[in-house]
């Protein structure tokens, strides 16, 4: 890439930032890195405007790894509703245990190292090396991609979806000598403006899933069964009648929470066993 269009771009970025960067989510006023596994655990599949009060709710109810450790899924999955894809929830109650368990100081080293944690993945892991400790590493996600895309591809015409691969030279190039937290800050603010403005071109990157209306009525289904058993424990066939959604549906909800742990069949053998939460 020529270095004058990398140039250009970071100009463009910063620009933007110093003009309307969101200076006051509140995870970009802390350093822990408790605080900012949290945000972006929460902020993967969750529009930054519903994230904030539960993000805020969530660190009053645990406000440390330890706090989080010590709590019950059940207490987990309360704190979470409403901001949907609850097994991401159930991963980060595990990591949390994960880490108690692994560390005796938990996260007072960034030599923690996050991604051998089921459902932290690498993106997750790097956010929390940028964010908290400020180290340089390359962060891919929705919004820079939408940037990266506008800039170096909206004029390259190819068949195939451009993989974060294929990416990953010109997002380095451009954060070099840059510093790293407050340039991903502005690389994800100035991304979501774009979008915000029309851009539409995540269909163009390979990493981009659009999830299918079965996909969706699932996913809600399962929040519904999860909200219903916060009440306490019920059979299969008091849910089917209390969420009114077709059997099928319902019935793979139960199936996939169960899977996932979130939810299990009570131990005791009444006639109708009822559900629960894990
Ligand atoms: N600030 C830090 N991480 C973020 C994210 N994933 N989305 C939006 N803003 C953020």
């Amino acid at each position: 890439m020529s270095s004058s269009r990398i140039l250009k771009f970071r100009q463009t970025v910063w620009q933007y930032w110093k003009a309307h960067g969101r200076h006051d989510l509140p995870w970009r006023k802390t350093k822990d890195p408790y605080r900012i596994l949290v945000s972006e655990v929460m902020l993967q599949q969750t529009q930054v405007p519903r994230v904030i009060e539960k993000y805020k709710e969530f660190l009053r109810k645990f406000p440390t790894v330890h706090a989080l450790a010590k709590a019950s899924l059940a207490d987990v999955l309360k704190a979470w509703s409403g901001l949907g894809y609850n097994r991401r929830a159930k991963y980060l109650h595990d990591a949390a245990k994960a880490i108690i368990r692994d560390h005796e100081r938990p996260y007072l080293s960034n030599a923690v190292v996050l991604d051998k944690y089921k459902g932290i993945g690498p993106y997750t892991a790097s956010a929390v090396r940028v964010f908290a400790y400020n180290e340089p590493d390359m962060l891919i996600e929705t919004n820079i991609r939408a940037a990266f895309i506008h800039h170096f591809y909206s004029s390259v015409l190819q068949k195939t979806a451009i993989a974060d691969a294929a990416l990953l030279p010109v997002v380095t190039e451009a954060a070099e000598g840059q510093d790293p937290r407050k340039w991903h800050w502005a690389l994800m603010d100035y991304g979501a403006y774009l979008k915000r403005s029309g851009v539409r071109n995540n269909h163009r990157s390979a990493h981009y899933t659009k999830q299918s209306k079965f996909e969706g009525s699932l996913r809600q289904v399962r929040g519904t069964i999860l909200r219903e058993l916060h009440s306490g424990s019920k059979t299969a066939l008091t849910l089917y009648s209390l969420i009114r959604a077709n059997k099928r549906i319902a019935g793979k909800a139960l199936e996939g929470l169960a899977r996932d742990g979130l939810i299990v069949k009570e131990k005791r053998k009444p006639a109708r066993p009822g559900w629960r939460i894990a």
